[in-house]
């Protein structure tokens, strides 16, 4: 922040805010009326999405002085490799709908600042354009898992090939959601092709469908969607992942402490509680009031991450707290996309994390592994 103060006395101000709320309706005016809905609307009155922000005005953090927290390191450990900060850029769909370069813009600012990037299954660029775009990023693969067993087996294959370390299975939108701010433009980017580059680009996908999509696109999405949603599985189903991904597994979109249980069962190396940023179920419980049930059922047993309400490094600071061990940014670095490509996205980055480091020692702490829940108070 040092930086930016100086700056502003040599005249050169900031690109654009660092208030998510004046963020968003900055973002608002770039956008397209129906990309913007899609991006910051939520499932049915909204009260799920409004809550995870409430949620962290309940607990209040207490400062603590003098305890020489002159040095301090944001690095954290996972899975065996030390990650810069603990921050992920979550993944979230058809990218292109906020900047033309999407992804590929998203994965440089990646590369740039060392915070991974979970590359989602409904991409607006493929796992091969952005894993070239972006080749010394750390990339992630979030998987929607299809109802097909070979154009599963080929999405695996394709990140393995391009170096995507970890995969994130997201399990809690195996059904569309009730989305008003959607509903009402009957608008969803995927029956547009946007977010499908995986799939239009994958040969299994190819295979699956009657005629060739450019010649039949309304077939490719309905094929698509027949594929996407699959409300039929169990805890059942994923031994088939684990003997099928070789490296770090994840399971997002964890609420319920006996969800969580049965994940470290199953043989998932690390959970995210989240419940999509309030996107699917509306009158849920605040991701962060989960967290904590959660991390008193499982944060002995396994790794804990946390999404959904994150905006500021307050915000983080409270949620490594009550036991999450990164956490991943959503609709905020969607914002700056939009505002400003990559340099948008480093943009939020650098100020979210510039806030972190100083919550950090303003609460007496010089890494984020030191952080307990002493460090707040139920307000
Ligand atoms: C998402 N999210 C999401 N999650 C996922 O696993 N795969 C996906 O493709 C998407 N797509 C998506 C699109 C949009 C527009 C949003 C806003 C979110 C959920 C995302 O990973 C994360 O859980 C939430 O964004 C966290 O909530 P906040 O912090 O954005 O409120």
């Amino acid at each position: 922040q040092d930086q930016i103060y100086r700056s502003g006395t040599a005249g050169r101000r900031p690109p654009f805010t660092t208030d998510h709320s004046r963020l968003e309706r900055a973002a608002r005016d770039v956008m397209a009326p129906q990309a913007y809905g899609y991006i910051a609307g939520a499932a049915g009155s909204e009260a799920t999405m409004r809550a995870n922000r409430a949620a962290f005005d309940h607990h209040g953090l207490v400062p603590r002085v003098l305890r020489d927290v002159s040095e301090r390191d944001l690095s954290i450990e996972l899975f065996g490799s030390r990650l810069p900060t603990p921050l992920l850029l979550a993944p979230v769909g058809a990218l292109g709908l906020a900047h033309p370069d999407g992804e590929i813009a998203a994965a440089r600012a990646a590369e740039e600042t060392g915070v991974p990037l979970v590359l989602s299954t409904v991409s607006s660029h493929s796992i091969e354009e952005v894993a070239a775009a972006a080749p010394r990023a750390r990339r992630w693969f979030q998987l929607y898992w299809p109802n097909d067993t070979e154009l599963t087996l080929s999405l695996l294959e394709r990140a393995v090939a391009n170096r995507y370390e970890v995969l994130v299975v997201t399990l809690d939108a195996f059904a569309l959601a009730w989305r008003p701010r959607d509903l009402d433009r009957g608008y969803l980017p995927f029956h547009r092709l946007h977010g499908l580059a995986n799939y239009l680009t994958d040969p299994a996908f190819r295979h699956l469908l009657p005629k060739p999509a450019e010649t039949d696109p309304a077939g490719a999405v309905q094929r698509w969607s027949e594929l996407f949603n699959d409300a039929s599985r169990t805890w059942a189903s994923i031994p088939f992942l684990r003997e099928h991904w070789h490296g770090p597994l994840v399971l997002k979109g964890i609420c319920h402490p006996g969800d969580a249980r049965a994940a470290v069962d199953s043989g998932a190396d690390a959970i995210v509680v989240s419940n999509h940023g309030g996107r699917q179920i509306d009158g849920g419980v605040a991701a962060l009031d989960a967290l904590e049930a959660v991390v008193a059922a499982v944060g002995d047993r396994t790794t804990v991450l946390f999404d959904s309400g994150i905006r500021t490094g307050a915000d983080t600071v409270k949620a490594l707290a009550l036991g999450a061990r990164a956490v991943l940014l959503g609709r905020p670095y969607v914002y700056g996309l939009a505002l400003g490509g990559t340099k948008g996205v480093i943009h939020v980055l650098r100020g979210l994390l510039a806030e972190l480091d100083l919550t950090l020692a303003m609460t007496g702490h010089r890494t984020p592994a030191a952080l307990d829940p002493s460090v707040l108070v139920r307000t």
